[in-house]
């Protein structure tokens, strides 16, 4: 079999060209910053000063004598030098923030171009390697399930070796649904994930859910308990993700509570802008306390060490069902209690 070439992931290159302090017009205050900008300054106050002068003599007292101009010349730099200078002081201090704020901005936008180019290669990266992956992994899956035939049908495969190859099954099932979360998560975040609005007819779904759960139970010896309002009617919506959440509520149900009761319960709750559909799954098992609600839903996230240990899992199962509750228009909230139980309940509109 010919080996693909491992996925790698683009190399984002982020120019961020630095922002130029030199003035860029007429109108900029670069150069009035600057000695030139002192002379120009200078040289319009003495005109103004030599031909008001001039102007308001002549209109008052008839002609101007020589004295009138030589006055308003010396005295129009002595007044007008230090209140240049003092604007002069002023702009600069403005065009300095000015440009601090442009090549800050510049900086950021570069800072950001650059995190969002590196956030796209990581879920592209993960998403192709996700996809890699499932390939030899359904071969192995496939291969041990067709030992399994034969050891079912006695062609001379023993107890012990297909006992090992149930394990071979079992921890490629559990290795693929981990790279299918991965997948899904990076399609999210890379917002390549498409939702479908397709017709469900909400009895079917719930009898469908019910006969995949009720072989979840069997592991810990849970009771499946169904409870489905009259008026369950059809809606709209993406059949396949509101079935893997649901799927993974009811796993996560069923993986933490032993000899108890599991409840499956769905109604529709009217709403002015339409109807909703509401699924909660309770358990009566371990429960969670207050801490870890609080971060219940966040990529990789268990409630410690101890349960990671005992029950397994990635802490993806979660961080991947709000994620595709929210892209349906819906969400998921929890109540629990340590000891006692929790309650997951999923809303999606009804379409
Ligand atoms: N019904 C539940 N009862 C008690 N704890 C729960 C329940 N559901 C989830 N948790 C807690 O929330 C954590 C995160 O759940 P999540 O489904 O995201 O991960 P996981 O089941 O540990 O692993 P994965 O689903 O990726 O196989 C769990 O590890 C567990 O601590
Ligand atoms: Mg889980």
């Amino acid at each position: 079999m010919q080996r693909s070439k491992p996925a790698e992931p683009p190399v984002a290159v982020v120019v961020a060209r630095a922002p130029s302090d030199a003035p860029r017009g007429l109108l900029e205050p670069g150069w009035l910053e600057r000695p030139a900008g002192t002379a120009v300054l200078l040289a319009i106050v003495l005109g103004l000063a030599l031909s008001l002068s001039v102007l308001t003599w002549r209109l008052l007292f008839g002609p101007v004598p020589l004295q009138v101009p030589i006055a308003a010349a010396i005295v129009a730099p002595i007044v007008g030098l230090p209140l240049i200078l003092y604007l002069q002081h002023i702009i600069h201090r403005l065009a300095q923030s000015q440009r601090a704020l442009t090549r800050l901005t510049a900086q950021l936008t570069a800072a950001t171009e650059e995190a969002e180019t590196a956030s796209r290669a990581k879920s592209e990266f993960l998403a192709r390697m996700s996809h890699e992956l499932r390939t030899p992994l359904n071969a192995v899956i496939g291969y041990s399930e067709m030992l399994l035939e034969d050891a079912d049908a006695g062609n001379g495969v023993d107890e012990q070796h297909a006992a090992d190859v149930r394990r071979i099954r079992s921890a490629g099932r559990h290795l693929l649904s981990m790279v299918n979360d991965v997948l899904d998560l990076s399609k999210i975040e890379a917002g390549r994930m498409d939702v479908q609005a397709q017709p469900i007819d909400l009895v079917h779904f719930l009898d469908d859910i019910a006969a995949t759960g009720r072989q979840l139970m069997a592991a810990r010896r849970n009771e499946l308990r169904i409870e489905r309002a009259p008026d369950l009617g059809t809606m709209v919506g993406d059949a396949t993700k509101l079935r893997q959440v649901t799927l993974n509520l009811l796993g996560n149900a069923a993986k933490f509570t032993e000899n108890g009761r599991i409840t499956l319960a769905v109604a529709r709750e009217p709403k002015a802008a339409g109807d909703w559909i509401r699924i909660a799954v309770s358990d009566t098992g371990i429960g969670i306390d207050a801490d870890t609600l609080d971060r219940l839903f966040t990529n990789f996230t268990q409630a410690d060490a101890s349960i990671a240990a005992r029950y397994g899992g990635t802490g993806l199962g979660l961080a991947l069902s709000r994620k595709l509750c929210r892209l349906m228009g819906g969400d998921i909230s929890v109540i629990s209690e340590p000891g006692r139980g929790s309650q997951f309940t999923l809303r999606v509109p009804a379409g």
